[in-house]
C-alpha cells in the first residue's frame, strides 16, 4: 500500500468509526472492527479480560525493548450537529472528542510498523483503550497487565485550535488532575411564606457557591492554577415551597499535587462551616479522577526529534485544564502525550466538533516514526 492508498484507507476507517460511535465500556462493535483490522494486517492480538478494547504486539525482527502506543476508542453522549455526510448514525452518541481519529491513526501506524516489522529493534504494543471518557479505562488496561514489560509509552490527542502540521510537545505537566464533588445540603422544608419554620437549603447553597469561588481567588497562589466549578444544582419543586434539601455537583482541576490537596481541604472546610452556620447537615462525596498528566523529559526529547523529521512544526503547547487518563500510564512508565493539530472549528465535546482529515496520515506517520525512534 503506498502513502496515497494508506491515506484513503485511513480516512474511510475514520469515517466508519465516526458513523458508529459507542459509549465508554460499550465499544463492542468498535472492538470487533479493530480486531478485524489486526487480523487483516496479520498482527497477533493479546489476551485480555476486558470486554472492550484491543491490545496487540508487533514483534520486530531484532531484539529490543517494548514501546507502547495508545489510542482511546470511546465516544460521548452528545447529539451530533455537524451536518457531515458521515455524521453519527447512532442517536445521542457522537465522537465529539476525536477518539475515532486517534484509533484510525493508530491503525495507520500499525500498517507502517507491520510493513517494516523485520527491521524493528524490539516490539511495539498497540493499546486501543476503552472508556477514556469515564477516566477509568487506562487503569483497567494497566490492571489487565497490558503494560507489562513496556519501557516507554506515547499517545496523542487531536487539538482543534492548532493548525494541521503543528504538534504540541512539552515535558512536565500538560493536562490537569480531575476531581469531582457531590454535596447534599439537608435543611428542613416549609411553606415559602413561613421560612422561620424551615431551614432553607437554597439560601445556604447560594452562600456556598459564592464562598467556593474564594478557594482559587484567595487560597491558591496567583502564580499557580486551579479551577473550582459548581456545575449542577438540584433543589425545589415549585414556587411556594422551601425544599428540604439541595444537591450540588462540580469539579476541581489542578496541576500540582499539593494544590490538589489544598483545594480539597479548603472545600471541605467551607462547605462544613457554612452548613453549620445555617444549621444544616451536609454530606460531601469526593471522587478523585485521573492525576495530572506529566510528560517525561527524555521520551519527550526523542519524540520531538522524530516529529521534526516528520516535518511537523513543533510548538510549546498551552496547558489544558481538561483531564486525560493517559496520566495513569505515565505514573507507571516514562512517556509523553502530544497535542496534534487538526484545525477544528469547535472545541472537544461540542456537538459541532470536527477535524481536518488531512491530519490523519500525519498522525499515523508520527506515531510510527516516534515509536521506532523510541525502540532505537
Ligand atoms: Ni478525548
Amino acid at each position: 500500500m503506498n502513502e496515497t492508498d494508506l491515506e484513503a484507507h485511513l480516512i474511510s476507517i475514520y469515517r466508519h468509526l465516526h458513523q458508529y460511535p459507542e459509549l465508554s465500556k460499550q465499544e463492542f462493535e468498535t472492538t470487533r472492527f479493530i480486531e478485524k483490522w489486526m487480523r487483516e494486517l496479520d498482527i497477533p492480538i493479546r489476551k485480555t479480560k476486558l470486554k472492550t478494547g484491543v491490545f496487540a504486539d508487533i514483534k520486530g525482527g531484532n531484539p529490543g525493548p517494548i514501546v507502547a502506543v495508545r489510542a482511546d476508542i470511546d465516544a460521548l453522549p452528545i447529539e451530533e450537529k455537524t451536518g457531515l455526510p458521515y455524521a453519527s448514525k447512532i442517536k445521542g452518541v457522537m465522537h465529539a472528542c476525536g477518539h475515532d481519529f486517534h484509533t484510525a491513526a493508530l491503525i495507520g501506524a500499525a500498517c507502517h510498523l507491520k510493513r517494516n516489522q523485520s527491521q524493528l529493534n524490539g516490539t511495539v504494543r498497540l493499546l486501543f483503550q476503552p472508556a477514556e471518557e469515564l477516566g477509568g479505562g487506562a487503569k483497567q488496561v494497566i490492571a489487565d497487565g497490558q503494560l507489562e514489560g513496556v519501557e516507554a509509552i506515547i499517545g496523542l490527542h487531536n487539538k482543534p485550535e492548532l493548525p494541521v502540521g503543528t504538534i504540541g510537545l512539552k515535558e512536565g505537566p500538560l493536562m490537569a488532575a480531575v476531581d469531582r464533588f457531590h454535596i447534599v445540603l439537608q435543611g428542613k422544608g416549609s411553606h415559602a411564606a413561613i421560612p422561620q419554620n424551615g431551614k432553607d437549603p437554597i439560601v445556604t447553597a447560594g452562600h456556598l457557591i459564592t464562598a467556593l469561588q474564594t478557594i482559587v481567588s484567595r487560597n491558591v497562589s496567583p502564580l499557580q492554577s486551579a479551577v473550582v466549578s459548581v456545575t449542577k444544582i438540584i433543589g425545589g419543586s415549585t414556587w411556594n415551597v422551601i425544599p428540604g434539601d439541595v444537591t450540588l455537583e462540580g469539579t476541581i482541576r489542578s496541576f500540582d499535587p499539593a494544590i490538589r490537596e489544598e483545594v480539597k481541604t479548603k472545600l471541605y472546610t467551607i462547605v462544613e462551616a457554612i452548613a453549620t452556620a445555617f444549621s444544616q447537615k451536609v454530606e460531601i462525596g469526593w471522587f478523585p479522577g485521573p492525576p495530572p498528566l506529566v510528560n517525561h523529559k527524555a521520551v519527550t526529547e526523542i519524540v520531538r526529534k522524530a516529529a521534526t523529521q516528520e516535518v511537523l512544526d513543533v510548538i510549546d503547547p498551552e496547558l489544558s485544564m481538561a483531564g486525560e487518563d493517559f496520566s495513569y500510564y505515565l505514573y507507571n512508565v516514562p512517556g509523553t502525550f502530544a497535542f496534534f493539530g487538526t484545525n477544528g472549528k469547535e472545541e472537544w465535546h461540542h456537538p459541532e466538533f470536527t477535524l481536518d482529515e488531512s491530519a490523519l496520515i500525519q498522525a499515523a506517520n508520527f506515531l510510527y516514526k516516534s515509536s521506532r525512534a523510541l525502540l532505537n
